[in-house]
């Protein structure tokens, strides 16, 4: 199990833990007896569009306060039955993960850095007092679930398995306090680039009216709630005719935190990079942090500090920033083309996606599909 505390930074354990042992056998098989045939199976992977489409099944454990984990299988994906009274669909008691399955060019199948999306979940169920799922628990069902539908993980360029492990309170229970019943869950999903219109530079809107989380709050922890903060102004973002929202400090509203899904860097035409740090209203991304190593290999200084909006707009109108990209799991690298807030509208990288962007994007990706040798670590063999 991830010890307590464990960061996503944390590479040593990381390492170490590759040839830990996992719960993987202990997932019982009580396997569809519908599957999709091969022919439907291959339609629907081959031109996968992002989270649309689900595999044939699920894993799942379950958690009560008398018994613990336990009742570990993979069972048909289909709907859940669901008690009305369920906490999570009162109190929003519900934490998740994204990670992603590749296939290489020889047909194995490969997880990217799974102990550290394990330990950002364990956090995550802390600060959301549920109970935190063993890693053993987290990499097993990812093995149990992939081994069964081995056949859903696309092989098309820039296409893999989004994995989403979720957690959420299941006791029907209406009185505010920490459920006595939970489940985790693990679907899949065979996806492609996140955004419909593929790698290309997106539009942000800085919001000034919105935050995602403030002091003290849950933006460290991967919580639905901090997604459903995030869509009122995304509408906003679309309505100002930008694709993605981005969100400043609840205290001071002068610095950038992060995307409605992203983390954010920016370029320096000096050739230094920034990203705002973990001041514990940011989520720390696993993306986030394999670039910041990737960036720091090939010399970069990157400064994890205070990004101030006011020096941003004076940095592109000035020349002195060269490009901004976002990050996650689902987006990889994302070039941002324009900011805009109620103030500014401002072009990025003259639009274009940027030679610094573009090369950490390759850099990363070409480990995660095995184009490149994986110095760190960091690929965990599936299958
Ligand atoms: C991810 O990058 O995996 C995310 O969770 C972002 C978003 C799809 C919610």
């Amino acid at each position: 199990m991830a010890p307590r505390g464990a960061s996503v930074r944390d590479e040593g354990n990381e390492m170490s833990t590759t040839a830990r042992e996992t719960t993987a056998d202990a997932f019982e098989r009580r396997l569809s007896t519908t599957p999709r045939s091969a022919q439907e199976r291959d339609a629907l992977i081959a031109q996968p569009a992002f989270g649309t489409v689900f595999t044939d099944h699920m894993a799942r454990v379950s958690w009560s306060a008398d018994g613990g984990w336990g009742d570990r299988r993979v069972e048909p994906y289909g709907p859940l039955l669901l008690d009305p009274a369920a906490a999570v669909l009162h109190y929003g008691q519900e934490i998740f993960e994204g990670l992603k399955a590749y296939k290489h060019a020889d047909g194995s199948v490969w997880t990217f850095r799974p102990w550290a999306n394990a330990a950002r979940f364990a956090q995550s169920a802390r600060r959301l007092a549920l109970p935190e799922l063993p890693a053993e628990d987290f990499l097993g069902s990812i093995e149990a679930l992939v081994a069964v539908d081995l056949d859903w993980v696309p092989g098309a360029d820039e296409t893999s398995l989004y994995l989403r492990p979720f957690m959420f309170a299941s006791e029907a229970f209406l009185g505010v306090r920490p459920a006595r019943g939970v489940d985790y869950l693990l679907i899949a999903s065979p996806v492609g680039p996140y955004f419909a219109g593929g790698v290309k530079p997106v539009s942000i809107w800085v919001s000034q009216d919105y935050n995602r989380s403030g002091p003290g709050g849950t933006g460290a922890a991967k919580c639905g709630g901090n997604y459903a903060a995030s869509l009122l102004p995304q509408q906003e973002a679309y309505a100002r005719g930008c694709e993605q929202v981005c969100f400043l400090d609840a205290a001071t509203g002068t610095q950038l935190e992060e995307l409605g899904g992203m983390n954010v860097f920016v370029v320096h035409a000096d050739g230094h990079v920034e990203t705002p740090a973990l001041t514990g209203s940011i989520l720390e991304g696993v993306t986030r942090s394999s670039i910041i190593t990737l960036l720091r290999e090939e010399g970069r200084d990157v400064v994890e500090g205070t990004v101030r909006l006011d020096d941003l707009r004076a940095g592109l109108s000035a020349g002195s920033v060269a490009e901004v990209f976002a990050c996650g799991t689902a987006a990889v690298v994302t070039p941002i083309g324009r900011l805009a807030g109620t103030e500014f509208d401002l072009t990025v990288a003259d639009g274009a996606t940027g030679p610094v962007t573009a090369a950490v994007r390759s850099r990363l990706t070409d480990i995660q599909y095995g184009r490149a040798d994986d110095p760190h670590g960091w690929m965990y063999h599936l299958a």
